[in-house]
């Protein structure tokens, strides 16, 4: 049911992020999701230090995986990551991405996450260069790049992400890796086709969905790019 093999994916997957859902009524977000044409569900876990936000945590995310019917895709914006490994596993993570700027052993957390029978990813922030990925992109299954600075949704795409992302092809291509390509920030329906073109197989958007007239109308509009 969970499609991870770059090979058999047809077209670009998209993510919406909870992050700009309903908070006060999620159960009706999370039921959009479900019926809509979105693969994932992507996850924001934010915890005051590592970014100057606080979101949710295990216990929400532990909840909304009784009522999702898609995977979960977590990423998280917390620091030392790695001593919450199981927790999130029991959660019902199915991919959890780690920022490469908040972990010191990411050889370690990458098959510690992948030990649990998760999918590992590793996010760069917009400064972070893709050349410090030479040694670990054959060991992560999803680079997940930042197009804004982390922490906040609805802000506004940093154009340098293009490049970062013909780096990575690159880098993914010499390296014979078979790591996803994941963008998340400021994500819209103007920008996205330029992104698929340039290679991103899966999509984040917060408030180009949520915040739409009719939000499983613009998921349908973005898997028709
Ligand atoms: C930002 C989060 C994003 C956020 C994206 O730190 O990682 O996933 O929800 O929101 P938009 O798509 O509104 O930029
Ligand atoms: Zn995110």
């Amino acid at each position: 049911m969970f499609n991870f093999d770059k090979n058999n994916i047809m077209s670009h997957l998209i993510a919406p992020s909870l992050l700009s859902a309903n908070f006060g009524n999620l159960q009706h977000d999370i039921n959009m999701v479900n019926k809509s044409e979105a693969d994932w569900f992507h996850l924001d876990v934010m915890d005051g230090v590592f970014v100057p936000n606080i979101s949710f945590g295990i216990p929400v995310i532990s909840a909304i995986k009784k009522l999702a019917k898609k995977p979960l895709d977590v990423h998280l914006m917390i620091v030392q990551p790695e001593r919450y490994i199981t927790d999130f596993k029991k959660a019902g993570a199915d991919t959890l991405t780690v920022h490469y700027e908040a972990v010191t052993h990411l050889n370690r957390t990458i098959h510690a996450i992948k030990q649990e029978g998760m999918k590992a990813g590793v996010v760069l922030n917009p400064h972070t260069s893709i050349i410090l990925l030479e040694n670990i992109i054959t060991e992560v299954d999803l680079v997940l790049l930042m197009s804004v600075n982390p922490g906040f949704g609805g802000q506004k795409f940093i154009e340098n992400t293009y490049t970062k992302i013909e780096q990575l092809k690159e880098l993914i291509i010499k390296k014979g890796s078979s790591a996803l390509i994941e963008v998340d920030g400021g994500v819209n329906l103007d920008n996205a086709s330029k992104l698929i073109q340039a290679g991103v197989d899966v999509l984040v958007a917060g408030n180009a969905i949520f915040k739409s007239a009719n939000p499983s109308e613009t998921i349908h509009s973005f898997k028709s790019l």
